[in-house]
């Protein structure tokens, strides 16, 4: 009797025992409440719904993204926009007669992308190489859509919701890290950015000591045998708006050389771009 007792008071443990692994396991995870922006805030950009609040550590730890989402730095009223941008430049960024100058099909081609691949399009504005990047790693890769403002990830929702990609992941960041999960990419891409200035900073003056850590954060988030391709606007242009600071091919290579990567390929096939291609030194 009593031996029936105690198997009865042991199964009885056991259950709740396993009851309680099974809710731990399936509990649903806090998530952060959404912010909405003050007024003044939500005319950046061209949407108001503003309803995302995502704490960079989720991006370090394996939670499944939702497309469409934006990831990384949490957007609170104190936070908002580090780097605005106006919707008439971030349209200006996705100028068809850009194509005759940027070549994006052969820069692509260029890069040798395989379908399944990761690619971070770094700094993507208003995305005009990440669509392209979608496309090229299909269905079965990730283009992680990276920038510091606000205002260029929210424009790109916007497009994503138009010409829905679910390979297509936005993340917030700043400057000194751009925040994607150790070891997910395969080819980190940087156009336009290397020497862009944001507007916290006068031009030309960002200390090499940013640069590095910012750099130290993409070798990070490269997998072996990933790569770094940046492509920049050539020193020696002709440009109405030249910036102080615009660099020459080499001292591009010399900075990343001191940042731990090295150069594997120049590609001399933009008339005013560089267009190279790197390495981690492991
Ligand atoms: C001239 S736009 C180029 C946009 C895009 N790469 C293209 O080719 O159309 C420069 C972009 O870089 C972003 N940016 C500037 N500094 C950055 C940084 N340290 N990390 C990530 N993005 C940055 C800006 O907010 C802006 O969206």
């Amino acid at each position: 009797m009593s031996g029936n007792r105690g198997t009865a008071l042991l199964m009885v443990f056991v259950v709740v025992m396993v009851g309680l692994q099974v809710w731990i396991m399936l509990r649903p995870v806090p998530v952060p409440p959404p912010v909405t922006l003050p007024p003044e805030e939500q005319k950046v950009g061209e949407a108001p719904d503003v309803e995302f609040a995502t704490p960079a550590n989720r991006l370090r730890n394996g939670v499944r993204y939702k497309p469409g989402e934006i990831l990384g730095l949490p957007v609170t009223p104190e936070r908002t926009e580090v780097a605005p941008l106006p919707p008439e430049r971030l349209r200006d960024y996705l100028d068809p007669t850009r194509d005759q100058q940027q070549q994006p099909a052969e820069v692509i081609r260029r890069l040798g992308i395989r379908k399944g691949a990761a690619v971070a399009d770094i700094g993507a504005g208003s995305g005009y190489f990440t669509f392209r990047f979608a496309d090229a790693v299909g269905a079965g890769g990730r283009v992680w859509a990276t920038d510091i403002s606000w205002s260029a990830l929210n424009y790109l929702r916007q497009r994503l919701k138009n010409m829905p990609r679910k390979n297509v992941f936005l993340v917030l960041h700043d400057e000194s890290d751009c925040l994607l999960p150790d070891r997910s990419v395969d080819l980190a891409f940087i156009c336009d950015v290397h020497f862009f200035h944001y507007p916290t900073a006068p031009r030309g003056s960002r200390p090499m000591e940013d640069v590095e850590r910012f750099y130290q954060s993409v070798r990070r988030v490269l997998r072996p045998g990933g790569r770094l391709a940046i492509l920049e606007k050539s020193a020696a242009i002709e440009d109405p708006d030249p910036y102080r600071g615009r660099l020459s091919d080499a001292a591009i290579v010399a900075q990343l050389k001191q940042c731990g990567f090295t150069l594997v390929k120049s590609h001399a096939v933009l008339r005013n771009q560089y267009f190279l291609v790197f390495r981690p030194v492991r």
